[in-house]
């Protein structure tokens, strides 16, 4: 199946209803889709190839308008498999085309992919021109990797936008945003973002002012992922600036693990006493709510409080899994609550203290360690440190 989005240029992407876990990290319930876009001008260029399982519906797909084999450019805006997997077999197809990408991208390729093909890297703002169209490639590093780059297409204005503005969710051939359910895109599109790009919050803000100074005037933004802008761009580009900004939100996420239930009592009577005082807070169990939504939800939130029994003189190991997270996806610094509980010698909570001190977080007071059921003046702790979080919310 294929889709014109702009005079001369196709999608001809394909839906994944078959991972379960993207990077087989993050769940994607309602699927993925891998885009790809064709330009036919004078010259032919293919704008992201997609996973290798999917090779042969793609260039079904692309047989619908046009041999590949009279594909001119390969045009890879970013190394990552998800998009370049197929190139081996369109390599077999097309063996004059040229390969366009980043600098950054030429060894990652050779490194990836034994393909003979000729390539050509782009520095940043660099044109080519297909005959009447131009595209212009636009470094954005780091979103998602070092070698990423956008491919605008100067005269239709189509800012081809790679991992940047894309979404979880198959597309079922509703390919735009006056198609979709908004709601639903909104939701897997945060996650995505959050998920996947946490680490490089800083640089999609880069490529946000980048593409802001640049003074283009957007038509369509179609990403690598998910649903095209055509109705209105600058909604996700708004909502990115948003979920990417630095400015952590007035609210507070509790990220608990229980075995059997201690833990949770805390939890509870914590979530209780600031909703009392009338905090905005946000509740996970980390064995019960995906990892991708606890990022999601934490990635901004002004304070995290983790609460965890011991296990073996460690914390709960999935709430291990999740400190690892916050360091791994460079969480910005903020406040942090911990409470926990355990049965003999304890040692959950103290080393989640060591570790957060050295992220650089501050630990707040009363830092809440219980042997069991929590006695009256261990519950009087707990509404201390709803109190102190309010406080630091206002
Ligand atoms: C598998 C397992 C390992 C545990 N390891 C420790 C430990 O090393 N030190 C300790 O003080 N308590 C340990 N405990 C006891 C729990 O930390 C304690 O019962 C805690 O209150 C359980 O909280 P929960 O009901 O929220 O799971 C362990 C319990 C289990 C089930
Ligand atoms: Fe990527
Ligand atoms: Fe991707």
């Amino acid at each position: 199946m294929h889709r014109e989005i702009a005079k001369g240029i196709y999608y001809v992407g394909v839906d994944d209803h078959h991972t379960e876990l993207f990077e087989n990290l993050w769940r994607i319930p309602f699927g993925v889709s891998y885009n790809s876009y064709l330009i036919i001008d004078e010259k032919i260029a293919i704008v992201e190839t997609v996973k290798g399982p999917w090779a042969d519906e793609w260039l079904d797909n692309i047989r619908e308008i046009v041999d590949p084999a009279k594909i001119d450019y390969i045009i890879l805006n970013h190394m990552e498999p998800d998009h370049t997997s197929a190139l081996p077999d369109i390599a077999k197809i097309a063996p004059n085309a040229t390969l366009i990408y980043t600098p950054r991208a030429s060894d990652m390729r050779k490194s990836f992919y034994d393909v003979d093909l000729k390539e050509h890297t782009v520095e940043d703002l660099e044109e080519l021109s297909l005959g009447t169209k131009t595209l212009k490639f636009v470094h954005v590093p780091f979103v998602h990797w070092p070698e990423t780059m956008a491919t605008w297409v100067v005269e239709d204005r189509v800012l081809l936008s790679c991992d940047a503005f894309g979404a979880f969710g198959a597309l079922n051939g509703k390919h735009f945003d006056d198609e979709a359910n908004m709601e639903l895109v909104e939701r897997e599109s945060r996650r995505y973002v959050s998920a996947i790009i946490t680490s490089y919050f800083k640089f999609v803000q880069n490529a946000l002012k980048k593409v802001k100074d640049l003074g283009l005037d957007i038509k369509i933004i179609a990403p690598s992922h998910g649903i095209i802008y055509r109705k209105n761009p600058m909604w996700v580009v708004n909502k990115y600036d948003e979920w990417s900004s630095p400015e952590l939100e007035k609210n507070c996420t509790i990220v608990f693990g229980t075995m059997y239930g201690y833990t949770t009592r805390l939890a509870m009577k914590l979530k209780k006493e600031l909703l009392e005082l009338g905090v905005e807070v946000k509740v996970h169990n980390v064995s019960y709510s995906e990892m991708s939504r606890i990022i999601t939800d934490t990635v901004r939130t002004g304070i995290i409080v983790i609460g965890s029994p011991t296990y073996d003189a460690f914390p709960f190991p999935k709430i291990w899994a999740y400190v690892n997270e916050l360091q791994g996806k460079r969480f910005a610094p903020r406040p942090i609550g911990l409470f926990g509980t355990f049965g003999w010698g304890g040692g959950g909570v103290k080393k989640l203290q060591k570790t957060i001190e050295e992220m650089k977080c501050e630990v707040l007071e009363p830092v809440i360690r219980v042997r069991g059921r929590p006695s009256e003046e261990e519950t009087e702790l707990v509404k201390d440190l709803a109190k102190e979080i309010a406080s630091r919310l206002q």
